[in-house]
């Protein structure tokens, strides 16, 4: 093993004592910060998260109620059950888990959560804010990959950055958030030609893709920050990301593991962001 590795649960216990102090300071305002997790229906995936999002609020000091629905709660009920969240002074961020049920819009859903509360950073104003440099929520798992990159002092300024992936949870925002640090950024897809020519190219690679062994030692140039988002199961039921990291971290200068890596960055800024709303509504107050 060549690389160093990006350790993201230590960062997270950094962080997340952080956000514990500030919380506490808050408490001593009389403002408990809040978060409102919705999960409807029984992902097996959904279930893990959730129940990790919600634990890290109560080890930081956060409040927080989970309410889980049946698959077929209505999107009507659903949209009923923000706006009275919306309304709810001791809620500060609300959360509804993807995906959704099949029936339900989620684009709609996300649009019902008030802008202030929106500590997932999906909603269209928080999408708006970032790509035009506004302050606003961001999205946790690029928000997380970003502090990793701060905690090796990495930067990005002139770097050719490629993220491997375009969904609106990671890929897009992580290509507005490695360009606003001055990074040249491409961003890879599935209809992309010749992956390995452009990751060659790389001094930074986000892959975000959803997809074991998309990227491989053979696609990495010497000394690249290698971050991996992925979470796959492999043949042995063990939980890996989309990098081969037994290839890439003979390669690659710097790596995140899976698990380890970025998974608890993304809860760790899930939590900042629900003190920063809780923050932002007590100085409004
Ligand atoms: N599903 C997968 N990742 C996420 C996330 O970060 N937030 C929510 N709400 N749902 C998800």
């Amino acid at each position: 093993m060549t690389a160093q590795l990006i350790d993201g649960n230590a960062l997270s216990r950094e962080l997340r004592a952080q956000v514990a102090q500030r919380s506490t300071a808050l408490k001593e305002r009389g403002v408990t910060p809040g978060l409102a997790v919705i999960q409807v229906g029984e992902n097996p995936a959904s279930q893990v998260y959730v129940r990790n999002k919600v634990k890290a609020c109560a080890d930081a000091g956060l409040h927080s109620v989970l309410e889980h629905y049946p698959a077929d709660l209505s999107e009507a009920a659903l949209l009923e059950r923000i706006a009275a969240l919306n309304a709810d002074a001791s809620i500060h961020g609300i959360l509804v888990q993807l995906p959704v049920p099949a029936h339900i819009d989620a684009q709609k859903v996300i649009a019902a959560i008030a802008p202030a509360k929106d500590v997932d950073g999906f909603h269209v104003v928080s999408a708006g804010a970032l790509m035009t440099g506004m302050p606003g929520f961001l999205p946790c798992t690029p928000y997380g990959c970003m502090k990793m990159l701060e905690s090796i002092g990495y930067e990005l300024r002139g770097k050719h950055a490629v993220v491997i992936g375009r969904s609106n949870i990671v890929g897009k925002p992580m290509a507005l958030l490695l360009l606003q640090k001055n990074a040249t950024v491409t961003v890879c897809h599935s209809a992309t030609r010749d992956l390995k020519a452009f990751t060659l190219q790389a001094d930074v690679i986000v892959a975000a893709v959803g997809k074991r062994n998309v990227l491989t030692a053979d696609m990495v140039k010497p000394g690249a920050v290698v971050l991996d988002v992925g979470m796959n199961r492999n043949d042995e039921g063990k939980l890996c990301g989309d990098v081969d990291f037994a290839g890439v971290k003979d390669v690659a200068g710097f790596i995140t593991p899976v698990p380890g890596g970025v998974g608890p960055m993304t809860i760790t800024m899930l939590l900042v962001n629900t003190l920063e709303a809780a923050e932002r509504a007590a100085s409004l107050k």
